[in-house]
């Protein structure tokens, strides 16, 4: 059984998706733990709910980002994971954090990247007129919302959304898209190479498009 840290900061709609398609679809790999940044992160109820262990380390208790990158480094190692998966973890990591964990972190990503890294990501689309946006999951890497792409979940822009109406569109694919590639990690399904992601059975890397 391979070993999943997830990482979150608040409700956990995304760590929950994992959790209940890696036992309803009997991934060989289970989430041995969810860390989170923020003590009061709705997920950590379900976490702990489901039997999972369940851990905090708090941001505003220490002094530097490397003192919290160090902490939260320790934390995630000792649950010895095979992977580890931001879903809504709304710190970032420096360098040394994401090269302990190079090409074995994942992170999901409210945009069609490399469009609209960052915060605010539908009202940017939104005012930017685009006509689809969506969700990215990839692999992390040093450089903020960037990196391998695994999938990518494509949704439309309608003339009558807003920024919620549009979030909460683009959120029911992210729980698609998701769950999806990590099953695809569990399986040894993909590939990283050069910067590419392939997927070794020839499953379609993108949702939302016929
Ligand atoms: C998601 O939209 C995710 O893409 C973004 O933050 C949100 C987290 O939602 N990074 P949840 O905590 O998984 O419900």
């Amino acid at each position: 059984m391979k070993r999943i840290v997830i990482l979150i900061s608040g409700r956990g709609s995304n760590m929950r998706s994992i959790v209940e398609a890696g036992v309803a679809e009997q991934w060989p790999a289970r989430v041995v733990a969810v860390v989170s940044n923020r003590p009061d992160a709705a997920g950590l109820t379900y976490a702990a709910e489901r039997g999972i262990a369940t851990a905090v380390v708090d941001h505003r208790a220490h002094a530097s980002r490397q003192a919290f990158d160090a902490e939260l480094a320790a934390c995630v190692d000792s649950h010895a994971p095979d992977l580890v998966v931001l879903a809504g973890f709304m710190r970032i990591l420096g360098a040394d954090f994401v090269r302990r964990y190079e090409g074995r972190m994942l992170n999901i990503h409210p945009s069609l990247l490399p469009s609209f890294p960052g915060l605010q990501t539908h009202r940017r689309a939104i005012e930017a007129g685009c006509k689809v946006t969506g969700a990215t999951v990839h692999f992390v890497t040093p450089e903020l919302d960037h990196g391998p792409i695994v999938i990518q979940a494509v949704v439309p822009v309608l003339q009558s959304d807003d920024e919620d109406t549009l979030a909460e569109r683009v959120l029911a694919l992210e729980h698609v898209v998701y769950p999806r590639a990590v099953r695809w990690w569990a399986q040894g399904l993909l590939q990283l190479e050069r910067g590419l992601v392939r997927q070794l059975a020839g499953e379609p890397q993108v949702v939302g498009l016929s």
